[in-house]
């Protein structure tokens, strides 16, 4: 179902969140390719991403100065994707991916290079951020985009439920983990998930720790 007033909220997409998905894209041959990529939502017919110079996708967006964002919970479609292409048949004539939950197109707005580091990529000047407004929403099932921070937490959890069982090299390990984990859910997670981190971090104080 195409969706005539735009508004990513109804799938799911809060402003200032970032969300992984799957970015679709065509070169001037129409050839067409598929990489996940993080999308924030700037507005509810607005967002921003952030691209690494290098791969296919960025070439065909600062060729095409448009692209397709595909909502999708399939591992096998992030699989595929990342590691290699998806095989052409994975593709609807209209440049989405087939079987994904929710796609919206999108015309770029403007290129701007990357200043701000917030990651571990140490390298500066190496990508593009690239600010587009959604031109139609299609929506095939209910669904929400992915959020990575809720699984960070769950994961986190289960590593502070196992921190007494372990050896002090395992526990080292789960307090590196806690702090990866920390730094993404500030970063990308929703408040809940980032008080739910703040939760952990104090468990891990009591028991001893520098978390
Ligand atoms: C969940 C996930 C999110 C990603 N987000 C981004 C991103 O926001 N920006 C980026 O440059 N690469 C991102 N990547 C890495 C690209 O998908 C990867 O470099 C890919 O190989 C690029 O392929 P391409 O040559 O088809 O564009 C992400 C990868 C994963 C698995």
């Amino acid at each position: 179902m195409s969706i005539k007033e735009i508004n990513l909220s109804t799938i799911g997409m809060q402003k200032g969140k970032q969300y992984e998905t799957i970015v679709s894209t065509e070169n001037s041959q129409n050839v067409k390719n598929a990489a996940p990529i993080g999308i924030i939502c700037s507005g509810i017919d607005k967002v921003v991403c952030r691209i690494f110079k290098g791969g296919k996708t960025l070439d065909n967006i600062l060729s095409q100065k448009k692209f397709i964002v595909n909502i999708t919970h399939d591992p096998e479609l992030f699989m595929l994707s990342t590691i290699g292409n998806l095989p052409e048949d994975y593709f609807e004539d209209d440049g989405s991916v087939k079987n994904v939950d929710a796609y919206f197109k999108c015309e770029v707005v403007s290129f701007k290079d990357a200043v701000k580091q917030s990651d571990p990529i140490k390298k500066k000047g190496e990508a593009i951020v690239i600010k587009s407004e959604v031109k139609e929403l299609v929506i095939k099932n209910n669904t929400n985009a992915l959020n990575r921070g809720f699984g960070y937490v769950v994961e986190t959890l289960a590593n502070l439920t196992r921190f007494d069982l372990v050896s002090n090299s395992q526990k080292k390990e789960y307090l590196d983990r806690f702090r990866e984990a920390n730094r993404v859910v500030r970063k990308i997670g929703y408040p809940e998930d980032i008080q739910a981190m703040n939760e952990i971090k104090k468990e891990l104080m009591k028991k001893g720790f520098k978390p």
